[in-house]
């Protein structure tokens, strides 16, 4: 079996790791065990490009259990965890390629590299693969019985893909799927991007000025979770409704250019890029601390903070500080110079919850691969009848894992009445 990790002598330790995260995922448990019986993958062969973590160890468990062969990469050269992917390969026999740290030109061997194991079905985080199999590897296209899309960021491409008559095959967006975005987007994202901030500072969040940029799913999210721990937090926003929502959720809202001066961390969560940009660093206060927690390391423009930095200084674990002159314009007439002052970058502007924390914890990732596990199972059963389109996943699908979580958790719910449900399915009835 053909591999690339760090270590395999971490293997024990990446073990314990997937079996304690197992223990939050239920529902993933639950159709691992079905999918035990009935092997309903048996046909596929499926090339993963996810964050390599303790979850995703159990949802290529659970692939497996269902019959299908696999090969998993990494979405993030930062992500992996090099004792997940140990285990991975030494435990369970499941080839990875993913190192933490890999630079860009092995991240990208990594990703030909499951795809080199000719698969049927590939799951991305983020679109790398489908993007591979749209340009460089585009005559291997015609294998693809389909493929499913975790990220917002990754939907949004294969939207545009779609929209342009370019897509290849049927695409699953897992996360349009209410089980995934209003839960692994909110609570994962919130919590685990506020984890990283502490976990590569330790700095006390009460008092402080948050910047949130983007108020989508994972801002909402993280906007609340930093508020809870006493956070002032302003959103940053350029669609209307949002600003307006956000405003209204209590949260102050100003621009960009406003924030930059007053914020004590700045958080990018949009998906679009350089959302803080030169200008911005340039308004800082000394001692800001920027962060970004959307997929790709492009919202936060590093390359331009490189370029004006004086001095560059490791500070701690994933903590790096910048040192740059307070404004880049040229001194005023008769100015003497002036001193440095210090920008904080969290996990070179990568996503700071993956990489500077353990991502989102196992009980959200457990709707999240719950959906994963389905788009696979439906493209198995489906991918002759699906058009080279974007689908979501059928409602029945999100109420069934909404319903086997609700089971885990111990919570009952009401059902409507006969009297109820013909009230609701009525137009005769009014006041
Ligand atoms: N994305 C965000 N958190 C994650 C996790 N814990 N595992 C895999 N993918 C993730």
């Amino acid at each position: 079996m053909k591999y690339d990790v760090k270590n395999v002598k971490l293997a024990d330790s990446g073990k314990k790791r997937i079996e304690w995260a197992a223990k939050e995922m239920p529902v993933l448990t639950k159709m691992r065990e079905d999918f035990a019986k009935k092997k309903p993958l048996k046909n596929l062969k499926i090339a993963a490009c996810l964050h390599v973590t303790a979850e995703t160890a159990n949802l290529m468990l659970t692939l497996k259990a269902g019959g299908a062969k696999l090969a998993l990469c990494a979405s993030n050269p930062l992500s992996t965890q090099d004792d997940v992917a140990a285990a991975l390969v030494q435990h369970y026999k499941i080839p990875v390629f993913a190192r933490r740290g890999e630079n860009r030109k092995v991240y990208y061997q990594h990703l030909n590299s499951v795809l080199d194991f000719r698969p049927n079905m590939t799951m991305d985080d983020g679109a790398d693969l489908v993007s591979l199999l749209h340009t460089e590897r585009e005559k291997q296209a015609r294998d693809i019985w389909g493929s499913s899309e975790e990220t917002t960021t990754g939907v949004i491409r294969l939207k545009s893909l779609a929209k342009s008559g370019k897509l290849r095959f049927p695409v699953i967006a897992v996360n349009d799927s209410k089980t995934k975005f209003m839960f692994d987007n909110r609570y994962g994202t919130g919590q685990s991007t506020v984890d990283g901030i502490i976990r590569a500072t330790n700095i006390l969040l009460a008092g402080k000025k948050f910047i949130v940029a983007g108020y989508g799913w994972c801002g909402r999210g993280l906007a609340n979770r930093a508020r809870g721990w006493g956070a002032h937090v302003i959103v940053t926003e350029i669609d209307y409704v949002k600003a307006l929502e956000a405003r209204m959720d209590g949260f102050e809202v100003m621009t960009m250019q406003e924030a930059a001066a007053i914020g004590d961390i700045f958080v990018t969560a949009t998906g679009d890029i350089n959302v803080i940009d030169l200008h911005i660093f340039e308004r800082m206060k000394n001692g800001a601390i920027v962060a970004n927690t959307g997929h790709f390391d492009v919202e936060i423009n590093v390359k331009a903070l490189e370029k004006i930095a004086k001095e560059k200084i490791a500070v701690r674990p994933n903590l790096v500080e910048y040192k740059i002159p307070p404004l880049h314009l040229p001194l005023a007439k008769g100015e003497k110079e002036r001193g440095l002052k210090s920008i904080l970058l969290i996990a070179e502007g990568r996503l700071v919850n993956l990489a500077a924390a353990e991502g989102h914890p196992a009980a959200v990732m457990d709707m999240s691969f719950a959906g994963q596990t389905a788009a696979a199972d439906y493209i198995a059963k489906n991918h002759r009848k699906l058009k080279k389109q974007v689908y979501g996943l059928p409602e029945d699908i999100d109420i069934g894992i909404a319903t086997l979580k609700l089971e885990s958790m111990g919570i009952e719910i009401d059902t409507l009445t006969a009297e109820q449900k013909k009230y609701l399915s009525s137009w005769e009835m009014g006041t």
